[in-house]
Parts: C-alpha cells; structure tokens; sequence
C-alpha cells in the first residue's frame, strides 16, 4: 500500500498565513510540525506501507523535500507539476507512477492539509477499507456530518437491509460534490448521507479504469506528462505542456460522482480538514476561556477566540469570539462568525494583481 499525498492546493482560507509561496499544508498550524508532517506521522503503526509518493507543485519542491528529510521516512518519490489540475490528473499520475515501478499496490490517497485526532481509529478505519479495495472498490471514508457546509462531498449509503460489501465497507448509493445549501441541509436533515473526507483507497489499476471511462482525455495528458517526464535530483518532473492538456477535475466530480464502485467506510476520528480559521481553533487546544493562541500572545477577558502571533507580541482585551492572525506584512482581525469572509478579501487582494 502506497501512501499518496496530495501536496497542491493553494489553502487561501487560512489567508494572511497560507499563501502562494508556502500554503496551508506546509504550515505548522497544530503544533510544531506542518500539516505534511503530521499527514505522514500520522501513518506510523500502518502495516504494509511502503514509501510515500507526493505530488505537488513544482515551486514548492524543496520545502516538501525538507520536511520529508526532516522525519526520515526513507526515500519519498516525488512528482512535481508544472501547474495544477486539480486532484484528478494528480492521482492519475501517482497511480500510473506506482505500476511503473511494479505491480498494481493499493493507493491510499491523503489530502495534506487535515487532521485527525484519533489515529487508530483512523488506522481501524484504512484496515477495514482494505479488503473491498483489493476486491476493485474505491472506498472513501465517511464522516458524520455536523452541519449542512457547501465545501464537501456528500455520501448517501444503501439502506440498511443490504449487506456490506465487506465487512464495514457499504456500496455508495449517491455520491454529491459540494452541493447547495438548501441541497446540503436537506441532506444532513436526512440523517442519511455522510461527508465526503476527501481521503480514498484503491488499486491503481481500479482508480484508472474508471477515470479511463469518465474522462479519458485526463488519462492521456497523465501519461503523456509521466513519459515524458525528466528526473530532475530527486524529483520526477510532468512535463509541462502534456500535463497543461490535461483537463482541470477533481477525482470527485470526475470519477467518485459517476462510479458504479464507489464505497464508504465510517469515519468517526475526530477528522477536520481545517479549512478555515475557525475549523483550526475547533481542534486545537484551549485555555479555561476556550480561547487557543499561537506565538506571543497575550490574553486579558477574552474568550473563545484564536489568537496567532507570527512576528510580533500581539495583546487583546476584552474580546469574545474573534480570530487575530499577526503576520510580517498583514494584519486579520475578524469576527469569528463571519469568517468566511477571508475569501472575499483574498479575491479581492487577487484582482488588485
Ligand atoms: N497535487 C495536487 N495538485 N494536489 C492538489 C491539487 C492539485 O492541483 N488541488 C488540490 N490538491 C490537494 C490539496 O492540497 C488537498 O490536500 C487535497 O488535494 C484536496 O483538495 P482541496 O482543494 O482541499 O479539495 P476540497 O477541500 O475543496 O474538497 C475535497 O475535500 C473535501 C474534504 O475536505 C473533496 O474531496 C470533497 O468531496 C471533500 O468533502
Ligand atoms: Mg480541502
């Protein structure tokens, strides 16, 4: 089983921290290691795991080969795109890649930038989903959902009369990338359907068939990128005009929706993909007043907020419920109830060039 790390995205929720040049995933957000880091020691315990493979974009090569030498799993093999495509053409390369280098291994696809608190239960989780990924299955993992967010995947399992298909491991009966609100809280009114956790395993040969008949041109582009592809010190670099053919998906609108093998087991260990500021504080720990700091930071009648100082002694007084991020060159102070709005300012910081 291959550990394959999605290392790609951009994190601009987690704005004035994540950035271009060092998103969320290479950010030690939890505690003193990234996102990354905890993603891989995460894995420890794991029976049958070889190295891991990443993929992310090419800018980023040296920081993800520095925080990988830096817990001495071995060697990692790395793939590095030019740009990004989304999820779909990353894993079609990673799960090409694997059967280069021998065999059809089962692909344990992981998001770089969640966490989970409980990991054996995560690790019971992976060990169920094995035997109905060996029999062709893409299995993902299910979350109970907590509110009816717009970000995520929703899974409907069959009813409970039918049998599993494996132990553990239920058939999925509807699979909905993000859908509406009113779409999202009729579902979660449902009791019925489970959140997407964006972590999958299967054989790469299964992952391909199917994204061979949902969306070819994707396959293509991915070999095209690999046979192309130069070695470049440790890094299998795509090629950047076979990959840029490549379509843009995700592996959940461009296979998980239209697969007739999609599968889901439970997930129930304290998952959070930590997609904004206050997704962070919900983990993390907190003092008496609930409030969880970062950095020099000094706290007087403050309760339930997130405090993070980069470079600078921040003080608060007398607030309730307001996420503080201090960084070198920008400043967020907000509401924690509104915090969605980081993705205004950013796509406002973007349109100013
Ligand atoms: N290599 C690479 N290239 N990685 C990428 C790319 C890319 O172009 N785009 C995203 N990633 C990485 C991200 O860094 C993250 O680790 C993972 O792939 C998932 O991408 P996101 O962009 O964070 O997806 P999402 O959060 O909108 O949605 C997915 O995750 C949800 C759970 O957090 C979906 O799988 C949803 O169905 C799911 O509910
Ligand atoms: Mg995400």
């Amino acid at each position: 089983m291959i550990p394959v790390i999605l290392s790609g995205g951009s994190g601009t929720r987690l704005w004035p921290l994540s950035r271009a040049k060092k998103p969320k995933q290479f950010l030690a957000l939890l505690n003193d290691k990234s996102m990354l880091q905890n993603t891989l020691l995460r894995l420890k315990g794991l029976e049958n795991l070889t190295a891991p493979m990443l993929i992310c974009n090419e800018d980023h090569r040296f920081m993800v080969a520095e925080q990988i030498r830096e817990l001495a799993l071995g060697q990692p093999t790395i793939l590095l795109e030019p740009e990004g495509r989304n999820t779909a053409p990353a894993i079609a390369v990673a799960a090409l890649q694997a059967i280069a280098d021998g065999g059809d291994p089962l692909l344990l696809v992981l998001a770089a930038d969640h966490a989970i608190k409980d990991i054996p239960a995560f690790h019971r989780a992976v060990e169920l989903a094995i035997p109905a990924a060996e029999q062709g299955k893409l299995v993902t993992f299910g979350i109970v959902p907590t509110s009816a967010h717009t970000g995520y995947g929703y899974i409907r399992r069959p009813d409970q009369t039918k049998e599993d298909i494996t132990p553990g491991v239920a058939a999925v009966a509807q699979f909905c990338e993000k859908p509406d609100l009113v779409t999202a809280q009729q579902f979660v009114d449902s009791g019925e359907y489970f959140w997407n956790s964006g972590m999958f395993l299967f054989k790469a040969s299964c992952f391909l068939a199917e994204l061979q008949q949902f969306a070819p041109a994707i396959v293509a582009a991915a070999e095209q990128s690999l046979a192309q592809a130069s070695v470049d010190l440790d890094f299998i670099r795509l090629d950047r005009t076979a990959f840029a053919a490549s379509p843009s998906d995700s592996i959940d609108y461009a296979v998980m929706e239209k697969s007739a093998n999609a599968a889901m087991v439970v997930l129930d260990a304290g998952w959070s993909d930590v997609g904004s500021w206050d997704a962070l504080w919900d983990v993390m720990a907190k003092d008496e007043q609930g409030n969880a700091s970062r950095g020099d930071v000094l706290l007087e009648q403050c309760k339930n907020s997130y405090v993070n100082a980069e470079e600078r002694l921040v003080a608060v007084i007398g607030l309730d419920d307001v996420v503080v991020v201090e960084t070198k060159d920008a400043v967020l102070v907000a509401n924690k109830a509104q915090i969605q709005g980081v993705k205004s300012i950013v796509a406002r910081l973007q349109s100013y060039g």
